[in-house]
């Protein structure tokens, strides 16, 4: 059972407190997973009293007639606050320390930036100044947790500048920089896959792995984050995080155990042996584009260059997988939705049946992250007949049908797992100086083409030369 603890979300009336944090909890509460006394508080700049907030959320998640959505409001506060302004933060305290006192103890104190990322440093000022990244005025940081979404930085500049500023303030231990990939049933279920069944590991490796494909794409365009977006791009808002992290998983070592730095040492090695494309090895190996109707969006610059599209070859220089080529690809607007890595083994077939006709590629395991999460074995197989004829059939395991539901949200496992004091399913600062030196190496080489950004039709696979990519190495995309 849960100690009693207090979670601040800055930027409460936000996309993501509304349509993820909040419902996450509210589901945890549910399901009587975060304990008998623990308080919501939501920091934000509109002047709304408790019940407002309050009002204003149950609209939005369109629970309004749950009862225990009204038990579960008798523990969401809000506290109105500008984030330059030291006078919020003040008030803050006053209500941190009237739910310690209703308890009687110095309770656990998580602070969540989920704000826009420009917000972040202010934010971390008037904690350390306010002396609320201290926990309850006795100086001991151990009641206190700092989480900070992605972006975590634009560059691997900003990155390294914030997480000085992080280190200024809180000790690692106190950090959780948050990447819901981490958190979804799937990407968790990779370690457990490859570690715990002994017939993967002596066939993952270079020797019989041709090549890894890793797709992620949305059928959605930017919607209402325009704005955001247009600063950020896909390769910063989902490569730099989302795709490394599912690499990772792919191409990491067995941990030493199954324990918090065991399991982060594995995943940083992984993304730490990244051959880093100097920035003129990127017209080579790295493309972008950006959706037709993309400049009409709402807020978007009309002579916009952001990338809405990206895929890349990549190298991971391990002596697992020396020479092997990932390629990934993420991209908005695109002809379906599916995030999934695909490890596609070498083709034998030919050795034995070659007059029979084989198929063009043979083994492929796909690892579905969603939607329909699961994994399929594609396999050759005789078709039924007198005479030898051979296809591909593909072995199915769904979550759905198999364990019933899709699992926990991943932000519910996220939020679980911060209250709890659990960082393995984080970055690590390393972690994440290593994605972003890679990632700032393709935007240096992209700042020096010239030329407009190649446009895709929506509803497609991105830009032809995505295709290219692979085809140029006698391979093609098979999502
Ligand atoms: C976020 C990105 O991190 O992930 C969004 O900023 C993206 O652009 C979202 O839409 C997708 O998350 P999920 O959990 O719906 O796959």
């Amino acid at each position: 059972m849960n100690s009693p603890f207090v979670i601040v979300i800055f930027g409460a009336t936000g996309d993501l407190s509304q349509h993820k944090l909040l419902p996450a909890l509210y589901s945890l509460y549910k399901n009587k997973l975060l304990g008998e006394k623990f308080y919501i508080v939501g920091f934000a700049r509109r002047g709304f009293s408790d019940d407002d907030y309050r009002e204003m959320l149950s609209e939005e998640l369109g629970v309004q007639n749950e009862p225990e959505w009204v038990e579960f409001t008798q523990n969401v506060y809000y506290q109105q606050g500008l984030f330059d302004e030291e006078a919020g933060y003040n008030a803050l305290i006053k209500k941190l320390n009237g739910f310690d006192e209703e308890i009687g103890a110095c309770i656990t104190r998580v602070f969540y930036l989920a704000t826009p990322p420009d917000n972040y440093e202010m934010i971390l000022r008037h904690l350390e100044r306010t002396k609320l990244s201290e926990g309850c005025g006795q100086g001991s940081e151990q009641w206190t947790r700092l989480a900070i979404e992605k972006p975590f930085g634009k560059d691997l500049d900003t990155a390294r500048s914030l997480d000085m500023l992080l280190s200024k303030t809180f000790e690692e231990r106190q950090i959780y920089r948050v990447d819901h990939y981490l958190g979804k049933e799937t990407m968790q279920n990779m370690i457990a896959f490859r570690f715990a069944n002994s017939i993967f590991e002596p066939v993952w490796n270079k020797e019989h792995i041709d090549h890894v494909q890793i797709t992620w794409a949305e059928k959605e365009g930017v919607r209402t984050r325009g704005k955001f977006f247009d600063g950020v791009g896909i390769l910063r808002d989902v490569g730099q995080n989302h795709l490394l992290q599912m690499l990772a998983t792919v191409a990491m070592e067995q941990p030493n155990g199954f324990f918090k730095e065991g399991v982060r040492e594995a995943r940083v090695n992984a993304i730490k042996a990244l051959r880093c494309p100097t920035p003129s090895d990127v017209r080579e190996l790295v493309v972008r584009g950006q959706y037709a109707g993309y400049r009409n969006e709402p807020n978007v610059d009309l002579q916009s260059q952001t990338e809405t599209f990206f895929a890349a070859k990549l190298f991971v220089d391990t002596p697992r997988f020396a020479g092997v080529p990932f390629y990934l690809r993420a991209g908005k607007k695109m002809e379906q939705e599916v995030m999934e890595m695909k490890i596609v083994f070498k083709q034998t077939c030919h050795i034995l049946f070659k007059e029979y006709g084989c198929p063009e590629v043979g083994n492929v395991l796909t690892i579905r992250i969603q939607p329909n999460e699961g994994i399929t074995m594609r396999v050759i197989a005789k078709k039924p007949g007198n005479s030898l004829s051979l296809d591909t059939v593909d072995m199915r395991f769904s979550y759905h049908q198999t364990f019933g539901g899709h699992g926990a949200d991943a932000y519910e496992k996220i939020l679980l797992d911060i209250i709890h004091g659990d960082q393995m399913l984080f970055n690590r600062s390393d972690e994440l100086e290593s994605s972003w030196h890679l990632i700032s190496n393709i935007l240096q080489g992209w700042e020096k083409e010239k030329g407009e950004i190649a446009t895709y039709a929506e509803g497609t696979w991105g830009p032809a030369s995505a295709n290219q990519l692979l085809e140029q190495d006698g391979r093609k995309w098979l999502s």
